[in-house]
């Protein structure tokens, strides 16, 4: 067979794929082989920094189909009927480095790009539609105590139920968590949330709050614990394995898109806060309307250039859907671009993965790795001809607020409590054996040899706020007395 020379990476043609260059062929190297230097010194780079969080993932892309009219809610164009818009989907785990097993007890990351005709749209959400905080300002905290101790690396259960059971908001997800859809089938087998409520706006300017639900088409499915523990042992990379041979064989997965409208005078005396991320909106209040549908087609050529420099960001917003003062929302509109500018580059959005299909003409320009570089005129406004802003498809998007600037706290709506919501869950949601596997799956977390006998009391007291069963099952199982 013949094959073309190689070449190093500037297209000279390589001279040997195995000997550097020698005084005699037993003597020392020479600095003037430059092949050598340059493959070694590429290979020191070959790395980016990992994501702080979310770092295990795998993608595809795929397409999504709006089949119902929402022109009364929202003017994105994504969102308009009969439209078809590309898309790539992101899944993850959340605590685990680059190497763990994708079987591991977490929330599963459910982070997608659409490439809409008003630039990028990214839902960077999870399969669970609440969260463990609602505020900012906890987050890193939170997840310094689901990672690893200062001292040996090691993870570390206790520090986990200390950071749990000192946050009792946590207790809505914690609840999820602990059911077997913490560790799900594959990534095929879970829905996806955007968590947060959004605001949407229509052509007429009226406003609207909505929540997003992706219902998987495949069916949920979980592992027990027993499973997702052997399954880390013998496939670490199984969820990724999976959705890359589905996609593969042409067996496409899918997920039905729904949202829950709330009209925008709701909010104020709704009776949960409709902008804290522990809370859902339960579908009594909103139903689920069904809008569409996108299915993954499309297998990543390239993984590290696709899927590993993906740059998802919750400020990737487009005309017809804005922000809501959901203070986690707010704080992540700051966090997810200044994650990507330190980890990828200040120019992330130039590469194809995260570049828009539509046109780009911004005066940002320069700087590392540039390579669509600006054209005159270099600033706005200018007479020159030039681009300039047209706020035209922004309007509808302002409202108006007002207030003392504070640190507190809302519990301004009726039923803004911590263990309200997981108490529903638990009494209404979860079946029998669902409730039996959440004790048992409780109770081995519990268990890790580091976990205190002091800690274990904060456990079973905090159960017991969510249900008095729950927290009788836990007491049971961890020997504590209730
Ligand atoms: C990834 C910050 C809350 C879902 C990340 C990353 C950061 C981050 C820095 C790494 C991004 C990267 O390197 O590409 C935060 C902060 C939060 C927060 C500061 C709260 C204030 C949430 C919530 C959700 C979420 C509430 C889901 C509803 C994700 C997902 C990824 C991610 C899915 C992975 C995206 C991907 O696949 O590349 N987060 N996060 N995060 N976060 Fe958050």
């Amino acid at each position: 067979m013949t094959v073309p020379y190689s070449t190093d990476d500037a297209g000279h043609p390589a001279p040997s794929d195995g000997f550097s260059q020698s005084v005699g062929a037993n003597g020392p190297l020479l600095l003037q082989d430059h092949f050598l230097i340059q493959k070694m010194a590429h290979f020191n780079r070959e790395r980016v920094p990992e994501r702080v969080v979310h770092a295990k993932g795998g993608g595809a892309f795929g397409e999504l189909e709006i089949t119902e009219d929402v022109s009364q809610f929202t003017k994105a164009d994504l969102f308009q009927k009969g439209r078809r818009t590309p898309l790539l989907l992101r899944f993850s785990t959340v605590a685990g480095e680059l190497g763990s097993a994708d079987s591991a007890r977490d929330p599963r990351g459910f982070a997608l790009k659409f490439y809409t005709e008003h630039g990028n749209y990214d839902i960077v959400g999870n399969n669970t539609p609440i969260f463990f905080v609602r505020d900012p300002s906890k987050f890193s905290d939170f997840i310094h105590s689901q990672k690893r101790r200062a001292d040996n690396q090691l993870r570390d259960h206790n520090m986990q139920w200390d950071f749990w059971t000192l946050n009792p908001e946590s207790a809505h997800q914690v609840s999820f968590l602990m059911t077997d859809r913490g560790t799900p089938k594959s990534w095929r087998h879970v829905h996806g949330f955007g968590s947060h409520t959004f605001l949407w706006y229509n052509a007429g300017g009226e406003k609207f709050w909505v929540k997003y639900h992706f219902r998987t088409d495949q069916g949920i499915e979980n592992l027990t614990a027993g499973e997702a523990k052997a399954l880390e042992a013998t496939d670490p990379d199984a969820h990724r394995r999976d959705l890359w041979e589905a996609v593969k064989r042409g067996d496409f997965p899918s997920w039905t898109v729904n949202v829950q409208v709330m009209p925008f005078e709701d909010a104020a005396d709704y009776r949960f806060n409709p902008f804290d991320l522990t809370k859902v909106w339960p579908h009594g209040d909103y139903p689920e309307i069904t809008i569409g549908r996108f299915t993954l087609n499309r297998n990543p050529e390239n993984y590290f250039a696709q899927i590993e420099q993906a740059a998802f960001e919750p400020s990737n917003l487009v005309p017809g859907i804005g922000a809501s003062p959901d203070k986690m929302l707010q704080g992540r509109l700051f966090s997810y671009p200044d994650t990507h500018r330190y980890r990828i580059g200040p120019n992330y959005q130039q590469l194809p993965v995260n570049a828009p299909t539509s046109p780009v003409r911004s005066y940002n320009f320069d700087g590392p790795m540039a390579y669509a570089n600006q054209a005159d005129p270099v600033y706005a406004p200018n007479t020159a001809g030039g681009a300039a802003a047209d706020g035209a498809p922004y309007s509808g998007e302002e409202y108006h607020v007002t207030g003392e600037i504070v640190r507190s706290a809302y519990r301004l709506h009726k039923e803004d409590d911590d263990f309200g919501q997981a108490r529903t869950l638990w009494d209404d949601v979860l079946s029998a054996g669902d409730r039996a596997n959440m004790v048992a799956n409780i109770v081995g977390h519990a268990s890790a040899p580091e976990v205190t006998a002091d800690m274990k009391k904060r456990v079973v007291e905090y159960w017991t706020n969510v249900h008095p069963d729950l927290g009788a099952g836990v007491a049971a199982g961890l020997g504590t007395p209730a």
